[in-house]
């Protein structure tokens, strides 16, 4: 754990660039640090491995006092990527990325075979780039390698700072991707700068959102979204910015309630007519305690009206539900493969609380990309 207690920092010039830090990154935790340029991330993050010393308070890794340890053993324990892989263009990626584990004293097997597993951890073929030098790769290559030697002598700390800033979005993409699944059985803590609110939303379990040398607001993706707690941060997120990113919306607030439904031992016949009525082409069955049972549809009543007593006969298992606490995303994936265009929404008991259609959700997407809130 990395535990800032009023920590500040005042440059030589009297420049205090980051004032009063009060936080914490947990353990295995991913946490961005996101703010306008200028606003302190890099500082902040360099006087972790004390690249800048802080100026004021206190700063534990683990309970210790990171003044009190020795900064060549702080510096080895802590994974450095940045935006300029900081590669030495002289030495292959084989000497770039054993280059800790040689300080390390590790002896040259050992080395070895532990930059070829590293190399094919970020998705280069240790036989084809071993012997390579940094002129020699893409971008995005240099970038993996960067990654890699971050890991080389396996850290429990990693910084990076806007390491995916020069790279097209493609590439990007991949290398996002690739660190959240090393992030996922590496169980790193990783402190993680950009100025992307979408790669914040994206690899954050938390984000801290700086203005100015503080922390504004250090939340989960979806608190962020949902409860900005300043104007400055909606407006830095953009303002129903949530609609574009359906993970963070419970189905809740995408489905309707009330749909119609029916009881199995109604006949068919008051079954249609009611359907009539309503106006539906479809009724949700439910048993007495509101458990849902099937779905049938107006068609398939007709189909069997003379040959059925009860609509318990004639309905269909309902293959797709959502629970309750699926998401928007979840309901946007399953609509299309939903027979009969509905996806009922059940409680942990299997009883109907809602139902999520096509229309429900064009509703609730359209009124909000339409700015106008909750009118609609
Ligand atoms: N060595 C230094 N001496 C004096 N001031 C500095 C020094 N380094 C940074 N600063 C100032 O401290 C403030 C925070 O800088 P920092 O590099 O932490 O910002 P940042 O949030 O990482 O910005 P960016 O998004 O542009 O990388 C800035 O105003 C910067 O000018
Ligand atoms: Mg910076």
């Amino acid at each position: 754990m990395i535990k800032f207690e009023n920590v500040s920092k005042t440059y030589s010039d009297g420049f205090q660039a980051v004032k009063d830090l009060n936080f914490e990154i947990r353990s295995g935790e991913f946490l961005v640090l996101i703010g306008p340029s200028g606003c302190g991330k890099t500082t902040t993050m360099k006087m972790i491995n004390k690249l800048e010393p802080h100026t004021g308070g206190l700063l534990t890794i683990n309970g210790k006092d990171i003044k009190k340890t020795d900064t060549v053993t702080l510096r080895r324990s802590i994974g450095y990527v940045i935006q300029q892989t900081g590669l030495f263009p002289h030495y292959t990626l084989e000497q770039n990325i054993g280059l800790l584990p040689d300080l390390k004293g590790w002896d040259k097997g050992r080395k070895k075979q532990r930059v070829h597993e590293l190399l094919d951890m970020v998705g280069l073929d240790p036989d084809t780039y071993a012997g390579r030098y940094p002129k020699e790769l893409s971008g995005g290559q240099q970038q993996r390698v960067g990654v890699a030697r971050a890991l080389a002598a396996d850290p429990e700390i990693i910084l990076m700072d806007e390491p995916f800033g020069a790279l097209d979005p493609i590439t990007r993409e991949q290398l996002q991707d690739e660190v959240l699944r090393l992030q996922q059985d590496l169980k790193k803590t990783i402190v993680f700068v950009t100025h992307d609110m979408d790669e914040a939303l994206k690899m954050g379990d938390r984000i801290a959102v700086l203005k100015a040398g503080t922390i504004l607001q250090l939340d989960s993706p979806e608190t962020l979204l949902r409860a900005p707690s300043h104007g400055f941060v909606e407006e830095f997120i953009g303002k129903n910015r949530v609609y574009q990113n359906p993970e963070f919306i419970p189905v809740k607030e995408v489905m309707r309630e009330n749909p119609a439904t029916v009881l199995p031992h109604r006949s068919p016949l008051r079954a249609i007519t009611y359907m009539r009525n309503k106006k539906t082409d479809t009724l949700l069955v439910l048993n007495e305690e509101g458990v849902l049972l099937g779905i049938v549809s107006a068609y398939d009543l007709q189909a069997n009206i003379d040959n059925a007593s009860q609509v318990g006969e004639i309905m269909k298992p309902v293959q797709n539900v959502l629970p309750e606490t699926a998401t928007a995303k979840d309901a946007l994936m399953a609509v299309n493969q939903a027979p009969y265009g509905i996806i009922p929404v059940i409680d942990s008991r299997k009883r109907l609380i809602g139902i999520v259609t096509r229309g429900t959700l064009i509703s609730t997407f359209a009124s909000h990309w339409a700015g106008k809130g909750d009118e609609v």
